[in-house]
């Protein structure tokens, strides 16, 4: 009995510091978006990347390693390029912000290059002539502002880094660039994204920071958070930093080299990107869900078709091989899943337009033109 009541006396003295101690521990700040994004600046050891099974209890945090490519010196000029913090909000140094969600959803919708064109998924990219062992890449990209035509379908510009295989069902992937996801964002604005599975797609997938994995450092970038209609460029670099072997993602507002480094995948979560990626892709992807057998008027990259001057593009493709610096690219072939559709050309060694489909428009107008000339035949008939 005395034993009970004193451990019940622990148990209320555990709770009672536990009440008091958790507004101070946890430290958050909340900062409301403009559009309506509500962002928690979170302790950078209590993200959620640390509770990856792989990671729990292993992992240190990695500093930015000291010779990280292109690493802006200070965050000036290149923060303040994203919706929420147009006017210069930020998470103070030790926080990270993430964006509140209503679904926890980790990507059931994923994106996977070359998968599942059956189901829809519709590519125009590049890639290297020649397999090579990659260990990073740089692009700038323009963001585009695509029309997406239903909740479940989606449209980006984005990177691939891939090694393992379909075959294996071992493919591992790192994805990041910019998305306009209705359903997962719930509004129809481009949004930075990042992306990674080592099972081809099947359970380990995850989008953001909705799942354990990726770990993040800045709190000056909003994964998932919106790209601001001013900014017409992001330059987004992914680089394996041969010390520890974590893949470092940095990303910038312009052309510049000068960029901020966001995080890092670390190389604990891969199976197969654990020394570099056999493969490397740059360019478009959208989902065309077919609803009544007819294909969707989604848009991918700016909807222009390459040979508009308002195409997307991307440009300033650089590589990392055998000697870790980074160099342009120098052997890039394109090619499209339905070229009808979405097209994809080479504009240079380092750089190509991409999009489509700009066919709604013309259809629209054919088939009023065909029934203007039915009018017309039957009222002659008559
Ligand atoms: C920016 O605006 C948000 C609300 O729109 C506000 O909460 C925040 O304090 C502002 N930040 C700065 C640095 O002015
Ligand atoms: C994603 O969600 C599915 C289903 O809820 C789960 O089985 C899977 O483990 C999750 N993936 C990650 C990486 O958390
Ligand atoms: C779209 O639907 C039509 C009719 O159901 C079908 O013939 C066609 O193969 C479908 N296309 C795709 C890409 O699913
Ligand atoms: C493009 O690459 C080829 C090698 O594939 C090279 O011969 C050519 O000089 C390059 N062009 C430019 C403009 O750098
Ligand atoms: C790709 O490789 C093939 C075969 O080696 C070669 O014929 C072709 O010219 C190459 N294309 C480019 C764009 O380098």
């Amino acid at each position: 009995m005395s034993s009970f009541r004193s451990s019940s006396w622990v148990l209320f003295f555990c709770l009672l510091s536990l009440t008091l101690f958790v507004p101070v521990g946890s430290l958050t700040t909340t900062i409301n978006s403009p559009d309506g994004d509500v962002i928690d600046c979170t302790d950078i050891l209590a993200q959620p990347g640390f509770s990856h099974p792989l990671l729990k209890d292993h992992h240190k945090l990695q500093e930015i390693p000291k010779n990280l490519p292109n690493t802006a010196k200070n965050e000036d000029g290149v923060s303040g390029w994203q919706v929420w913090n147009r006017n210069g909000s930020k998470c103070l140094e030790g926080t990270i912000p993430i964006r509140r969600t209503v679904s926890q959803e980790n990507g059931t919708t994923s994106s996977g290059a070359g998968a599942e064109v059956t189901e829809g998924y519709e590519y125009a990219i590049a890639h290297l002539n020649r397999t090579r062992e990659v260990y990073g890449t740089k692009v700038t990209m323009s963001v585009g502002h695509p029309k997406v035509d239903r909740v479940g379908e989606f449209s980006l510009g984005q990177i691939w880094l891939v090694s393992g295989s379909y075959e294996k069902g071992d493919l591992n992937s790192i994805e990041a660039g910019w998305q306009v996801f209705p359903g997962l964002y719930s509004d129809y604005q481009p949004r930075l994204f990042i992306f990674w599975t080592r099972d081809a797609y099947t359970l380990e997938r995850c989008y953001n920071l909705r799942c354990p994995g990726f770990i993040q450092t800045s709190g000056n970038v909003l994964i998932e958070g919106a790209i601001s209609p001013q900014t017409e460029v992001i330059t987004i670099q992914i680089w394996k930093d041969p010390s520890l072997g974590h893949w470092w993602l940095s990303v910038g507002p312009s052309s510049d080299t000068v960029l901020l480094p966001v995080g890092y995948w670390p190389t604990e979560i891969f199976t197969c990107l654990t020394d570099h990626a056999d493969k490397v892709e740059w360019g478009g992807e959208i989902v065309n869900r077919n609803v009544s057998g007819r294909h969707t008027t989604t848009q991918m990259g700016s909807g222009y078709r390459p040979s508009s001057t308002r195409a997307a593009y991307m440009r300033d493709l650089e590589i990392v091989i055998n000697n870790r610096d980074f160099q342009p690219t120098v052997d890039l072939v394109v090619g499209a899943t339905d070229p009808t559709y979405y097209t994809i050309q080479k504009t240079s060694n380092t750089s190509f337009s991409y999009g489509g489909p700009e066919h709604a428009g013309a259809i629209h107008l054919r088939l009023d033109l065909v029934f203007l000339c039915f009018c017309f035949s039957f009222f002659l008939l008559l």
